[in-house]
């Protein structure tokens, strides 16, 4: 018995599919570990829920660290703000750093915390909550970077990389000011360099580019690159590789009915792997996954997704309900607000109150300008599946009530 090597719901271990995106983060790094002082360009990942944001986030963070490069990882939306995790994660980074380095680094954490409105770098990893976000000076924040590079430079890191995750939750006060600093770096004319700048990579949903502009026009420049669902080859990668590493071969057919199922979605590669391998009896080595286990997992993992489906479209109100039906009825591909206005007969203006609310409930969320996405791949189909059941019951109760009408006498016949 050997237990599951998928890692369904947790960072993954094996990243096909996405040697592009982590190859292009790499090479931005040592693009400015090289660079005189001027950052380049944040790179952001976006995507779905599930799609492996995180997990391309983490291996680069793995990477970085393994080249000697000082990490710091923030996941935003906390109450604190993004500026103020980003001082305390830093300042955690430096524990382990001689006090004299520390010391220069709590002079310029003091300034942070002091335009952030908060007195005693000693609470900064507790209680920083800024009392005036807006007044955050990035020329601060700057110097606190510049400060942090100069201060690993010296513990001979390589260069400072910061990783935001759920960039799309980051307080807007934080995102402006995070903006604002790295304009204000890259628009210096270059100093005499004798570090490197940071460098910022970020992963966040579809909506990141509409939050992070809305904060910062500015942002517009940087580059945001969609992770897409994985290839039939990268899928198929993502489920024989971790069998095989264990001594288990899948069969050939069944592994191309398993990609098919997944669509490439990878919690659904990560779902789909883990049920077979346990309907496969956790096999031990020399034991193969076939078509039986396939469709078992198929099974299993699609009512889990159907759960999940459920408890989605049960918390949405009726109204709510009617506006996913229609969207849903346009197709899997993000869809014009205007489109689903027409479908409902109504003005866009009269859909603003059941959109805010279902981005508010998770549901779907604002993409490319003026359309809107669901949040997790399926559910469109679910949501036709849903609405078509209704109809059928509607249809059948209708049939059901005419049949009645004919078959109950008028009164006084
Ligand atoms: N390239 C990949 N191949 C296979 N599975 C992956 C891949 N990337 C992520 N996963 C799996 O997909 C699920 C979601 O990954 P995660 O990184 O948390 O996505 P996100 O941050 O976009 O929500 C996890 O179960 C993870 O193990
Ligand atoms: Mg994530």
């Amino acid at each position: 018995m050997q237990l599951s090597p998928y890692t369904r719901g947790v960072v993954a271990s094996w990243l096909p599919g996405r040697e592009g995106a982590l190859a292009r983060i790499a090479a931005r790094l040592q693009y400015t570990a090289a660079a005189a002082w001027q950052p380049q360009r944040p790179i952001l990942e976006v995507g779905p829920r599930g799609f492996g944001k995180t997990s391309v986030l983490r291996e680069a963070q793995r990477r970085a660290e393994a080249d000697g490069m000082l990490t710091v990882w923030v996941t935003a939306g906390s109450e604190a703000g993004l500026i103020a995790d980003i001082v305390a994660e830093v300042h955690r980074a430096a524990t382990s750093w001689p006090t004299s380095a520390r010391r220069q680094l709590s002079r310029a954490v003091r300034d942070v915390i002091v335009t952030v409105g908060v007195p005693g770098a000693a609470q900064v990893q507790t209680t920083l909550v800024p009392r005036h976000p807006q007044a955050a000076g990035n020329t601060e924040f700057a110097e606190f970077l510049r400060s942090t590079c100069e201060q690993a430079a010296k513990q001979y890191h390589k260069g400072v990389v910061l990783l935001i995750d759920e960039i799309q939750d980051a307080n807007l006060a934080g995102l402006r000011t995070l903006a604002l600093t790295w304009q204000h770096l890259q628009s210096e004319p270059p100093r005499k360099a004798t570090v490197p700048p940071p460098a910022l990579i970020g992963a966040g949903l579809p909506n990141s580019a509409t939050v992070l502009t809305d904060a910062a026009s500015y942002t517009e420049r940087w580059e945001y690159e969609r992770l897409e669902a994985l290839t039939p080859d990268a899928a198929e990668t993502a489920l024989a590789r971790p069998a095989r590493y264990l001594g288990v071969v899948w069969h050939p057919a069944a592994l191309g009915h398993a990609v098919q199922v997944t669509q490439g979605y990878p919690y659904l590669v990560q779902l789909l792997g883990a049920h077979a391998w346990e309907h496969a009896g956790n096999p031990d080595p020399g034991a193969t996954i076939g078509e039986s286990d396939v469709e078992a997992a198929t099974l299993q993992a699609t009512s889990e997704l159907t759960t999940l489906y459920r408890g989605r479209w049960e918390r949405a109100t009726s109204g709510e309900q009617t506006f996913l039906t229609a969207m849903a009825a346009a197709g899997d591909e993000p869809v014009p607000r205007s489109h689903i206005a027409a479908v409902l007969g109504v003005q866009s203006r009269a859909l603003s109150s059941p959109r805010a609310s279902l981005i508010e409930k998770g549901i779907v969320m604002p993409d490319r300008h003026g359309y809107l996405s669901f949040t997790v791949p399926g559910f469109a189909a679910y949501v036709r599946s849903v609405a078509s059941d209704e109809l059928q019951a509607d249809a059948a109760s209708a049939a059901w009530a005419a049949r009645r009408d004919a078959l109950t006498p008028e009164p006084g016949e």
